[in-house]
């Protein structure tokens, strides 16, 4: 009963993630494809940076930018950001249905580091804590006179976040934080800098001043970083159900590196227009098929025939170490449906699931937090096994 719930919170809690997630990055894109496509050639009336002109859903928009603001504050003006808040509420919620109600199973990997789930908890939570603070302190430092250094600067930071908690966490947990820190970033960005930074703007204009300055530049940093950190977070976001990335051994350089490969095509996009960015795509490209490569597993050896191993030999193991959660009845506290949609009741079950069974027991990510205790003998056997299979 209470697994049931549990199960259908998580589902609850997710579609909303998902459903204000894509209306946060949505704006977010649109504005800055707006920004990219003004038209400022055109003559322009007074005060107006530029215009453009759309179609879209059956009707024609035709938009203005003011170069410092209207004379007068409309009545209604549009503000974004509880996109923003609502996204990181859900997720942060999310992260205690999925991983902190289950830190034995979900937070630890014991071959990693056996901690209690109390500590791993309160390292997640910490490592996002400290990610803001330390981020925004180097936005603050002088280093926001020089914005390419202070990008690098974060990237880097971010990488040794990566690396640092694939030493404590289990592999998945040690991803999700990483992209959870990013999050937190961008939408303290919006709470802290963005949106004081606008009021600032609208206050100025109906006192009749101009606006600090100091505020707009902070401001145009931040939602710079957003910008830029909207498709690492994103991959972090899907990369729990691809085990050739948090499975890797060095799963925090393959992080780096498709974060790597995301923010240049963000870059790409934000520039086109000035059409100085042609090598961009190709060379992300490039840089996914090397990741490809480079994660690829070794060739397993061929098994000899007397040491061949049949399915109903490892069914014992599997019975017993993985059939708690994967089994059209759990018995596993917490699990009401086999995860994953995979039961392992029955030899044709495993066999239908060899690629992914041999994966996730060989990159020791299942059983989930080795709850079952699989030893390397029983993992050695597996491997034998998928390597005995007909293919
Ligand atoms: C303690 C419970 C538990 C045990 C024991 C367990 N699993 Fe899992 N398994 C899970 C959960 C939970 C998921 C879903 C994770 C997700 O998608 O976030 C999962 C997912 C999987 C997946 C799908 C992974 C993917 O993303 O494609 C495979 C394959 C798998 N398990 C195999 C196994 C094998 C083989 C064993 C035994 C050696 C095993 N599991 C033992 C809980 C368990």
């Amino acid at each position: 009963m209470e697994a049931h719930i549990a199960e259908w919170l998580n589902l609850l809690v997710r579609w909303i993630h998902f459903i204000v997630g894509v209306a946060w990055i949505g704006a977010s894109f649109y504005f800055n494809w707006l920004e990219n496509h003004l038209n400022r050639q055109a003559l322009q009336e007074k005060g107006i940076d530029g215009n453009l002109w759309a179609v879209h859903g059956g009707g024609f928009y035709h938009l203005k930018k003011f170069e410092n603001g209207p004379d007068k504050l409309p009545e209604v003006l549009h503000w974004f950001k509880w996109e923003a808040y609502m996204t990181w509420v859900s997720g942060i919620t999310l992260m205690c249905i999925v991983y902190y109600y289950n830190a034995q199973a979900m937070m630890i990997d014991p071959s990693v580091l056996d901690i209690s789930p109390f500590l791993s908890i309160l390292i997640g939570i910490g490592s996002l804590v400290v990610s803001w603070v330390i981020y925004d302190q180097l936005c603050k430092s002088s280093l926001k006179e020089n914005p390419k250094l202070l990008g690098a600067l974060i990237f880097v930071f971010l990488g040794v976040l990566a690396f640092i908690l694939s030493l404590i966490l289990s592999p998945r947990a040690s991803y999700i934080h990483v992209g959870a820190a990013i999050g937190t970033i961008m939408a303290a960005n919006v709470f802290f800098v963005i949106i004081p930074s606008q009021k600032e703007l609208v206050k100025a204009l109906s006192e009749g001043r101009i606006p600090d300055p100091s505020f707009g530049a902070n401001g145009l940093l931040r939602s710079r970083h957003n910008n830029y950190l909207t498709l690492p977070v994103l991959f972090i976001m899907i990369s729990n159900h691809f085990p050739s990335t948090y499975g890797n051994q060095y799963n925090w350089l393959v992080l780096i590196t498709v974060s790597a490969v995301g923010v240049l095509v963000r870059h790409y996009y934000n520039i086109r227009h000035l059409h100085k960015a042609v090598w961009m795509l190709p060379t992300a490209l490039f840089g996914f098929i090397m990741i490809v490569m480079a994660t690829m597993p070794a060739k397993q050896a061929a098994v000899e025939d007397a040491n061949k191993v049949t399915t109903a030999q490892i069914m014992p193991i599997i019975t017993q170490r993985c059939a708690s959660c994967h089994s059209a009845k759990p018995t596993q506290p917490g699990f009401a449906a086999p995860p994953a949609g995979l039961a392992y009741d029955k030899p044709i079950d495993v066999e239908n699931n060899a690629d992914k069974v041999n994966t996730q027991v060989m990159q020791k990510i299942m059983p989930l937090g080795n709850l079952t205790q699989m030893t390397d003998e029983e993992r050695e056997k597996v491997s034998l096994w998928y390597r005995s299979l007909e293919k």
